[in-house]
């Protein structure tokens, strides 16, 4: 099989690395596409190791064919389309994933469009709905909203009829925003985000912000009574000064959360709550990942450079030869 190996000099390149055989409850998987994460680009810098017993390889998830099932596994067979969130190994030509994990490929829908699913979508929907246990009529603000994890989690509030707003870094990226569902998109390098909503629509109840640092002391401002902010990066920096008496006034709520670090069992909850929640609207089209461009696995590097340099609105996707 072949792979990206990432070279001591953090080059990218697509390589020959030993087959997989699915272990026991696992099902091998011919990997159609895979989808970038930001996190991919920290993992490649040497700052995000993967969790221990994961795949040393890039990629938190994948679309492809099922071309072999490990023991134990009866509900899946050879030749099904799926998607999957890994905890790493997406960008190769094989992938064997836990057969509790899979995501059957949503009708009509390409590999392209099934890769750039699970990493955006679960991480939004775990927030949104588990952390921050987001209630009907509750208002929220994504910050990145143009990101792949702010596209989704737009189109679940509007899904879920959740009145949702956006913080982004063009005017471009505002536009996408409103076209996936926000009311309203406030660019951060014009605005104080803070002021300008608690002006227009007020304060909120839930914030997602992988921003951290810079947003911290605004964020806290702008959540309403009882509000939450869940931080899921620190994109601006990690350490932040707080006024312990804004949490206690406010009876505010910050949580943090990664996805990635989860156990397999914590994973396969997330992944069944979203689908009872969220499949008719996958299936609907309400849920559609936007993607923002494509590139063949070899120019990884390339794609990596489009998301580093922030150009990317939804996700960027990788396809196999
Ligand atoms: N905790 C978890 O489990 C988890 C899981 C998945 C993703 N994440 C995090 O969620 C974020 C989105 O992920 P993604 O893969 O969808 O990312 P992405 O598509 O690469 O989007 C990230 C966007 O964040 C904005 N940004 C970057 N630096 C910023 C800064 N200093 N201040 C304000 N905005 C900044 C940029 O958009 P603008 O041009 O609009 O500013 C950038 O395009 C990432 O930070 C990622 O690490 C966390």
């Amino acid at each position: 099989m072949h792979a990206i190996l990432v070279l001591p000099d953090q080059a990218l390149q697509w390589g020959e690395c030993p087959d997989l055989q699915p272990a026991p409850g696992e099902v091998l998987v011919r990997v159609q596409a895979t989808a970038l994460n930001r996190a991919d680009l920290m993992q490649r810098a040497g700052h995000y190791p993967p969790p221990a017993g994961a795949s040393e390889v890039l990629g938190l998830e994948m679309a492809g064919r099922i071309v072999g099932v490990g023991a134990g596994v009866t509900a899946w067979g050879a030749g099904q389309d799926v998607c999957a969130l890994l905890p790493g190994g997406g960008y190769a030509s094989l992938a064997s994933v836990p057969a509790d994990m899979l995501l059957p490929m949503p009708p009509g829908w390409s590999y392209a469009q099934a890769a750039a699913l699970p990493e955006a979508a679960l991480t939004a929907f775990v927030n949104l709905y588990v952390e921050a246990a987001l209630q009907p009529a509750e208002t929220v603000l994504v910050h990145a909203g143009a990101s792949g994890v702010g596209t989704a989690a737009i189109q679940l509030c509007k899904a879920s009829g959740n009145a949702v707003y956006a913080t982004v870094g063009s005017a471009q990226k505002a536009a996408h925003c409103l076209a996936v569902g926000a009311l309203q998109a406030l660019d951060h390098h014009t605005l104080d985000f803070a002021a300008e909503l608690l002006r227009t629509a007020g304060a909120v109840d839930v914030i997602l912000d992988p921003v951290g640092a810079g947003y911290f002391e605004r964020n806290l401002q702008l959540l309403r009574v009882r509000g939450r902010l869940v931080l899921i990066s620190t994109l601006s920096g990690a350490q932040a000064a707080l006024d312990l008496r804004v949490l206690m006034g406010k009876r505010l709520r910050v949580i943090g959360s990664v996805l990635r670090s989860r156990t397999l069992a914590e994973k396969v909850a997330i992944t069944r709550a979203f689908v009872e929640r969220f499949w008719p609207a996958v299936v609907d089209g309400r849920l559609l990942p936007v993607i923002d461009s494509e590139f063949a696995i070899t120019e990884a590097a390339a794609a990596h450079a489009r998301m580093a340099a922030n150009l990317n609105i939804g996700k960027i996707v990788l396809h196999m030869p």
